[in-house]
């Protein structure tokens, strides 16, 4: 269904934008986020195992299959497209998916196409990105310790991530960095990472551990509340609630002395479902509705059984009308198990 203004005069449309998918909380899912690959160059300790099991390869949908798949949601009514991963840039010429996916930004049908990384590639592909239409990356770093940064990514290297920083910022990108908020692992050095990214013009957003997948630790001995956080923060600097919104879960804050923009990712302490616009797609075309809930649509098979994408459509629209109201993640020391078996990487972070 598309809501075509038509110009009598000339019957052309002015405005074919067509109408977003509705869920059945009357929220508009505008959103679509993509983990082109569950695999991943880190083994960062809050989010992976290091002997990670992924998807099997045969199961993966190609690149041309996920880009029929993304533009059956554009022509639904998506605008703002991220791709994530695991390591979205060490999936095999993914540059093939971004450049295609890059032309419904050229042609007004995405408003944003944009990618979660962390940062290894980056050097090599900034420029790139930049051409196909990127404007935007978050990048994840968790800390500017180089042996911190060995230990908590387990298989990372620091240098290669500021390189790729640096020549994202040189191709014209605006880079936020994202970082998982950590009790007794970079707690303290919140202030010097949020001097060092205001000072560089980029945003920086804390996140609170969510319990998705087994680790090989126990999370509770690092969750860190983000109200405790801003706590602290509020000791040292002028704090106040900014009405800044990039389309996605962070509240942010203005920090009266970097000048810059901190934003706060609370899955935990703070629920954001009541105004969630989205929903994740993995690598081998399964649909979550929610980041936080089992409840899942296949849509590989409904990709694969006609080049038409008319019963895809249908499909996405069911899967809509069951999106859940929410989720409900606790962090329980008594029971130690995730709330959520499956790892952020395979629905992307
Ligand atoms: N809780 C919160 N954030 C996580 N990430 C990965 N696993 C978790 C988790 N369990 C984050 C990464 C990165 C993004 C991809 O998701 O740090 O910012
Ligand atoms: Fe890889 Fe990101 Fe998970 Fe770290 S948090 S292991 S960089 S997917």
């Amino acid at each position: 269904m598309t809501t075509a203004i038509i110009d009598r005069t000339g019957a052309t449309p002015l405005n074919d934008a067509p109408a977003p998918m509705i869920d059945p909380f009357g929220r508009a899912v505008t959103y679509l986020r993509v983990s082109v690959t569950d695999r991943c160059d880190f083994r960062c300790t809050y989010c992976m195992a290091e002997n990670m099991t992924f998807l099997p390869k045969k199961d993966l949908l190609t690149l041309e299959e996920l880009n029929r798949l993304c533009s059956a949601f554009i022509a639904k009514g998506v605008r703002k497209l991220r791709l994530t991963g695991g390591e979205p840039l060490v999936r095999k010429n993914v540059m093939f998916l971004v450049r295609e996916l890059g032309k419904h930004v050229h042609d007004g049908r995405l408003d944003e196409l944009t990618l979660t990384t962390n940062g290894s590639q980056l050097a090599r592909h900034a420029a790139e990105l930049a051409d196909c239409g990127v404007r935007r990356i978050n990048v994840s770093l968790d800390t500017l310790d180089p042996e911190k940064f060995k230990s908590i990514t387990r298989w990372g290297e620091l240098g290669k991530v500021l390189e790729g920083i640096g020549a994202a910022q040189a191709a014209g990108i605006h880079v936020k960095i994202n970082a998982v908020a950590l009790k007794d692992f970079n707690d303290q050095e919140i202030p010097d990472m949020m001097r060092w990214a205001h000072g560089r013009g980029m945003d920086l957003t804390l996140i609170e551990t969510m319990p998705m997948g087994e680790i090989d630790e126990d999370r509770t001995d690092h969750y860190l509340p983000l109200s405790e956080m801003r706590a602290r923060l509020a000791e040292q600097f002028t704090l106040s609630d900014n009405a800044y919104k990039t389309g996605g879960p962070a509240r942010y804050l203005t920090v009266a002395e970097t000048g810059g923009r901190l934003g706060l990712i609370t899955p935990m302490t703070h629920n954001f479902c009541e105004s969630c616009n989205r929903v994740r797609l993995t690598c081998t075309g399964t649909l979550y509705m929610c980041l936080g809930q089992n409840d899942a649509a296949d849509l590989r098979a409904p990709l694969r059984i006609s080049d038409d994408d008319a019963y895809l459509s249908t499909v996405i629209d069911e899967a809509i009308s069951r999106k859940p109201k929410g989720h409900d993640f606790i962090i329980d020391r008594t029971s130690n198990k995730p709330a959520v078996a499956r790892h952020m990487s395979v629905t992307g972070g």
